[in-house]
């Protein structure tokens, strides 16, 4: 297991499997993973439900900084509170999916972000779009995943080839909204999964991780 004050982060564009292969990877690790995305995505709801999300999420700052949200961050997935109340299974409505990148592109929201990410026990998995660049960029293995808009829309259309064209033009799109913060790290080695299974993504990972991890 990976003991002491260590980080492999995990970026990439949306729909590049970064969360299935960051839980993978952690798993394999024996740590924690965490899911930065599920932050903003909270920030996004709760942003919502303080009326329109951009000023919502203004006001939203001011609360969040009296009222911690708290991220479980565990092996096999991340829930998240805001005090007694879950939001883990409203994170990924067509609301939130549609307001996250406008909320997400706040510099007071990404602080916040931020702020709780550099705040959790180490080691683990961070899994995102910024992890190696901004938030940590002194992690000791940076990843950074690809795959081609038509690959990443096959995948999440499974059963439905008759979704791709849909989906990949949405995925085109949120590539474009989401390019401020997604860049890969210098230092990151960048994995197209196009040609990878699941697991063969998690191998690769697994396998350029420093020796230290044995
Ligand atoms: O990974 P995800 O789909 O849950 O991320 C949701 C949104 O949050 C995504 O549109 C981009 C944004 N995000 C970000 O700006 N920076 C991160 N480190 C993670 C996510």
């Amino acid at each position: 297991l990976y003991t002491g004050r260590v980080i492999v982060t995990i970026d990439g564009v949306a729909a590049s499997g970064k969360s299935s292969v960051a839980s993978g990877v952690a798993r394999a690790l024996g740590v924690p993973y965490v899911s930065s995305g599920l932050l903003y995505r909270a920030a996004t709801l709760l942003a919502l439900e303080a009326g329109a999300p951009l000023e919502g999420a203004r006001a939203l700052l001011t609360h969040l900084r009296a009222h911690p949200l708290r991220l479980e961050a565990l092996p096999g997935g991340n829930r998240l509170w805001a005090g007694e109340r879950e939001l883990t299974d409203e994170l990924h409505s067509t609301r939130v999916d549609q307001g996250v990148s406008a909320v997400a592109a706040l510099p007071e929201v990404r602080a916040w972000v931020d702020a709780q990410l550099r705040a959790l026990p180490e080691p683990f998995v961070a899994e995102g779009r910024d992890m190696g660049t901004n938030v940590f960029p002194h992690a000791d293995a940076k990843f950074y995943l690809t795959a081609s808009p038509r690959v990443r829309a096959e995948r999440r259309a499974q059963e439905r080839p008759e979704d791709v064209p849909a989906i990949e033009a949405a995925l085109i799109e949120r590539d474009r909204r989401d390019r401020v913060q997604s860049a890969p790290a210098p230092d990151a080695r960048v994995i197209d999964t196009g040609p990878l299974s699941l697991e063969g993504v998690i191998g690769t990972i697994l396998a350029a991780l420093p020796a230290r991890s044995a």
